[in-house]
């Protein structure tokens, strides 16, 4: 089309751009220097999950540790000097979270949880729910439908106490609130509650903070539809965390938030803030240490702390995470100087992405993204630095946000994928109704896995937040990284579209959002001579490949396939995607002697016994581990065998082997969703075996070498990065991705289906360097096509998992 021109898309992704898009930028001092000095373990990391954790800047970490190694902080229930100096500081803390939200200890308490979801759950236990009576309807719990999982929680506490659950609409607050005459002759005095979030952690949607006056004078629905007293809950996690909150402008009676969503540090730490104007009406019936004035502990007698912090923080608080606080505020104030600077500095680089993200066309004039969000990022008022999309191919399918997140981590970008937790809006955006869900679910899709594509519909999205510490170098790359995977060439810019959105920006008044300008894009979904070449044994996890000629077959796959794992001094089991080093362990079986070699280039070779004899046990600890997810019984191999690999890792690690008595079964998903095995697993992340194809191989080296820039790798080099057990050579490529069983002498396997590979295939495992190939190739590679320099759907599957199913 006319506007649709194609162009130098690296010349538009420039700061002169984002300077045209958004005039505010950092915080004074230049963002680089304070980079330098308070991030430096981030350089080369392109970090765009602050909507679920921010970073904490170093300075913050050293002065709280110099802080708690030199003071003495006793319990703050006791009554001796170092108890004093821990009450004292808790109370500045305290004033000093009020003082932030604008607020004073006259208007509101604050009430210290573990965080958010238990500060909602704190009040929900404690608010007088009355069920409704003969004489008097009962209270009312609302809910807005872009409903948290934290908040739609409560319906599991008042739905047995005969309270009225009503989820509202967004558009149902401000539409439907009619001209009620206020003031009935009885004064009715129910307690309802509504909650809703200020910000949407899924699209960034900040909803009106006007909502809160409105409820509790009963001027907006469901509130003037009901009589009786209205409270609101404002949960708030999401909203502070990159934006100034103002309780004196919107006085909501419950306000839960996290800190580690505010400063990165300390985690685990939450508030319940609570206006004290309703905090009288709340009822508590469990009491601890420290929340009671008196009680007898034989009699039913109990009078209650009159000061709202002490009666419902139960036992001792984490005091010293509350004294992290103090040096997480300070941290924050010295860096960006307040909120309003960290949210015009995030809100422009939010801006910036989305309007060129949602501009951008493939080379058929096709866009690029299908973006979530109610808005156009026109009003820091409406709208937080979070951007929620898919990416669509220049066919105009959906790429699975699984195959986004691996693409991203090739570049070290972290980006957060699914449906975070929110099924509401996760719904709502993608226009997934109830049955789809549940037809989902059944098709073997639970929240958090891989499964982003069912019947071509997406199952979740890809979000992209940021921080106070995000720059515009990560926008830069971001968006560089995008068009370089996915966008099929010469790239486009829609720029009717551009100039739109640029002109589009309305200043500080507050703006409604309109839900129905919700576009739902649901589109219909288009519709010889077999030799075994090679037999890989991988004695260790993520270790080194040992090749056999032959080799016996146990209960769990070939015998000692990953019978060991290193595991860090945490217990975390180690894999060559975050320490590609492992690589370089080339351990051997060797059964004659029964021993298991470790070795490595420059290290003494050293020996493990490969059968644990009764005696041993003593001396090889039971431990728990962790295997993709699953619990392992796991027993240490002692102190040669982790000195020696603490050597090599530069890092304290040990080497555990799987205890003999535990078995772990294979996960038992099929297409059917039917039980089909009942294998058992040694370490292995999900089958007994794994296969590839030679074939395969040698079609993705072709497309490799069509995709000019990168360097070739030879055929061995690839087949040793999948990390199969068997390697074969068929006939046609990729045709055992159809197979459902194949015979290997006198043993039958069943093939389980095909296995996903991530980012591990990048590394080389002659080197440990790590590459983009061949998952860039592997990806362009779709149903038997290759399109030029874009990764369109899935095809990161090149290696299938087998089992066995019985010998001859
Ligand atoms: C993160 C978040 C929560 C949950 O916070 P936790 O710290 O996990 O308890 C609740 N509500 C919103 C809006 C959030 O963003
Ligand atoms: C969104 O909010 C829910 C609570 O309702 C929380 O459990 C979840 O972690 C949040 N999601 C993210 C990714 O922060
Ligand atoms: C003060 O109280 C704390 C907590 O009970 C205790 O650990 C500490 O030993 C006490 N110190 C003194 C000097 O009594
Ligand atoms: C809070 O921290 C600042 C600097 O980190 C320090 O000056 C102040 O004394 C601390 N306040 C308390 C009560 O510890
Ligand atoms: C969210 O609210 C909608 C509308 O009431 C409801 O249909 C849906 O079941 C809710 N989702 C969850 C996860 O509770
Ligand atoms: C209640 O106690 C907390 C903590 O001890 C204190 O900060 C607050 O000022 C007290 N509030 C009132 C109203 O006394
Ligand atoms: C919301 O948007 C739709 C479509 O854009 C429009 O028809 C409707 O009038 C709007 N409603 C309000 C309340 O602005
Ligand atoms: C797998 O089977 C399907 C349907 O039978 C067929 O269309 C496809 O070409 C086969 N794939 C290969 C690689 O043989």
């Amino acid at each position: 089309g006319i506007a649709r021109r194609s162009m130098d898309f690296h010349k538009l992704n420039s700061f002169e751009t984002f300077k045209e898009v958004w005039s505010c930028y950092g915080y004074g001092e230049n963002l680089e220097d304070m980079l330098e000095r308070e991030f430096t373990r981030m350089k080369g990391t392109i970090y765009l999950d602050h909507a679920a954790n921010t970073l904490y800047p170093e300075s913050l970490v050293r002065s709280y540790s110099l802080d708690i190694s030199r003071n003495v902080y006793g319990n703050p229930h006791s009554h001796n000097a170092s108890s004093r100096l821990t009450h004292e500081t808790m109370e500045r803390v305290r004033y000093r979270i009020l003082q932030h939200f604008n607020t004073t200890p006259e208007e509101y308490s604050v009430i210290f949880t573990s965080g958010c979801t238990a500060a909602i759950k704190l009040a929900a236990e404690v608010f007088p729910w009355r069920s409704q009576t003969e004489s008097e309807a009962g209270s009312h719990f609302c809910y807005l439908t872009d409903n948290h999982t934290s908040v739609v929680g409560i319906r599991g506490l008042t739905s047995n106490r005969g309270v009225v659950t009503l989820p509202v609409s967004p558009q149902e607050v401000e539409n439907r609130a009619k001209d009620k005459i206020l003031g009935e002759v009885a004064v009715c005095q129910t307690p309802h509650l509504f909650c809703y979030p200020a910000q949407s952690n899924y699209s960034g949607t900040k909803y009106p903070l006007s909502h809160v006056e409105g409820l509790q004078a009963r001027r907006l629905y469901p509130a003037c539809d009901h009589r009786g007293h209205w409270f609101v809950l404002l949960d708030a996690a999401s909203l502070v965390s990159c934006s100034p909150l103002n309780l004196q402008d919107c006085p909501a009676d419950f306000v839960p938030i996290s800190f580690y969503k505010i400063f990165g540090f300390p985690t685990g730490l939450g508030a319940l803030l609570v206006r004290n104007h309703a905090a009288g009406i709340l009822k508590k019936t469990y009491f601890g240490g420290g929340t009671a004035a008196a009680y007898l502990s034989s009699e039913d007698y109990y009078v209650q702390a009159a000061n709202v912090s002490d009666r419902f923080e139960d036992g001792t608080v984490s005091f010293l995470d509350i004294i992290a606080l103090n040096h997480s505020f300070e941290a924050l104030y010295r860096i960006t100087g307040g909120m309003q600077n960290i949210q015009q500095h995030t809100f422009g680089l939010a801006r910036y992405t989305y309007m060129l993200l949602s501009s951008l066309c493939h080379g058929n004039g096709r866009p690029v993204t299908q973006m979530y969000t109610l808005g156009q990022f026109d009003s820091p008022s409406t709208q937080g630095a979070i951007l929620n999309f898919n990416l669509i191919d220049s066919c105009g399918e959906i790429i699975g946000y699984s195959q986004v997140d691996r693409m991203a981590s090739l570049y070290n970008i972290h980006v957060r994928t699914g449906c975070f937790c929110n099924t509401g809006a996760c719904q709502s955006f993608l226009g997934i109704t109830n049955q789809e869900m549940r037809r989902n679910l059944q098709a073997g899709h639970v929240c958090g896995d891989t499964i982003d594509l069912v019947n071509g519909q997406p199952t979740g999205s890809v979000r992209v937040s940021f921080g106070y510490m995000s720059t515009f170098d990560d926008c830069q790359k971001f968006l560089s990284f995008v068009v370089e995977c996915f966008v099929e060439k010469p790239v486009t810019v829609d720029h009717a579209r551009l100039e739109r959105l640029k002109a589009a920006i309305v200043s500080n008044e507050e703006k409604t959002v309109n839900i129905s300008e919700v576009t739902h894009k649901v589109e219909e979904k288009k519709k010889g001579p077999y030799i075994l070449t090679n037999i890989y044994i991988y004695p260790i996890k993520s270790c080194g490949a040992f090749e056999a000629q032959n080799w016996p077959v146990g209960p769990q796959g070939l015998l000692y396939d990953r019978s060991w794992m290193v595991v860090n001094g945490n217990g975390v089991c180690l894999s060559q995607k975050r320490e590609s080093r492992l690589c370089l362990i080339r351990p051997q079986v060797h059964l004659s002697s029964n021993e298991l070699l470790l070795r490595a280039s420059g290290m003494n070779t050293i020996s493990v016994p490969l059968e644990i004899r009764t005696e041993m046990h003593a001396s090889f600890p039971v431990c728990q581990s962790k295997v993709c997810g699953d619990r392992v019984e796991t027993m240490d191999c002692g102190d040669e065998a982790a000195s020696w690999l603490s050597d090599l890792l530069e890092q304290p690690c040990r080497l555990i082997r799987q205890s003999p008595d535990f078995t772990r079964y294979m996960n038992k998903k099929s297409d059917t969703g039917k039980s089909v095995t009942t294998s058992t697993l040694s370490l292995v992340n999900e089958a007994q075996y794994l296969m590839i194809n030679r074939a395969s191989v040698e079609l993705i080296q072709k497309v490799m070498s069509s995709r000019q820039d990168y360097p070739e790798l030879d055929t061995e080099n690839i087949i040793s990065r999948f990390r199969s057990n068997f390697v074969i050579s068929g006939v046609e490529p990729f045709e055992e991705d159809n197979w459902s069983h194949l015979v290997i002498g006198n043993i039958r396997f069943m093939v389980r289906g095909q296995c996903v590979r991530c980012q591990m295939v990048g590394v080389d495992q002659n080197t440990g360097t790590k590459t983009k190939e061949p998952l860039m190739s592997l990806s362009a590679y779709h149903n038997g096509k290759v399109s030029q320099g874009q990764a369109t759907s899935i095809h990161p599957i090149l290696s299938s998992c087998l089992f066995t199913m019985f010998f001859f």
